[in-house]
């Protein structure tokens, strides 16, 4: 194994994106939406990540499931869609989200190599629950961590602590996860050992230094730790 990461025994992810793809809410009712369904689900995310930004600068933290939900309504009123029962019920599905092919495969792998998993998330605890257990995953994740008991979002530095005061380990132990190129930067900042799941070949973002391993999908992380399939 590559010595940096023979130490690693805790794999931190990011939730949305990283583990569950963020448009497949738009996608249960992209009918319903017409030509505009693409678009809204992208304005819908920019804002979501957006809000969190901006209420963490202005110490005006609210959870993330009325951040998700107000963004949806910026986006939906920007493509003049006032549907209120519609609205309701993509906001539903936000908790039934379709998680990445390789995802439950490589965490069971994980698990099965003695190296235990976590979600790290701006979600609230309602929310990832949900997620989790619709997906399927809820025997492969040891902990879900939110940023709810800090009142304040990713990037800050303290919600990566986070991961670390939940298992007691230190930052060479743990690999952290995540596809957003912002979240990565976070945590390159904050001095984890970092792979950019980099699912949609985006360009990096000028905001820290690279990250130690940039992958298409959470199964090369298997190779990575020298992880035998079984
Ligand atoms: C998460 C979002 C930001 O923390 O992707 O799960």
């Amino acid at each position: 194994m590559e010595s940096k990461f023979k130490e690693v025994s805790l794999c931190v992810f990011d939730a949305y994106g990283t583990l569950f793809d963020v448009h497949s809410a738009v996608g249960q009712h992209a009918h319903a939406l017409g030509d505009q369904a693409q678009t809204i689900s992208m304005l819908w995310r920019q804002k979501q990540l957006e809000y969190t930004w901006l209420r963490s600068l202005m110490g005006r933290y609210v959870d993330f499931e009325q951040v998700t939900q107000e963004a949806l309504h910026y986006a939906l009123q920007t493509y003049s869609v006032n549907d209120a029962a519609l609205e309701q019920k993509l906001l539903l599905a936000y908790n039934q989200l379709i998680s990445y092919t390789e995802v439950k495969d490589t965490l069971k792998q994980l698990r099965g190599a003695g190296i235990a998993t976590a979600i790290l998330s701006n979600g609230s605890p309602n929310m990832l629950h949900a997620a989790v257990e619709y997906a399927g995953l809820t025997d492969l994740i040891d902990q879900v961590i939110s940023v709810d008991e800090l009142g304040i979002y990713k990037p800050d530095p303290r919600v990566y602590q986070l991961a670390l005061d939940g298992f007691g380990v230190t930052k060479n132990e743990v690999l952290f996860h995540s596809s957003n190129a912002w979240d990565v930067a976070g945590a390159v900042n904050f001095g984890f050992n970092v792979a950019w799941i980099n699912r949609f070949s985006q360009p990096s973002e000028p905001l820290s230094k690279a990250p130690d391993l940039m992958l298409n999908d959470l199964h090369q992380v298997l190779g990575t730790l020298e992880i035998l399939p079984i």
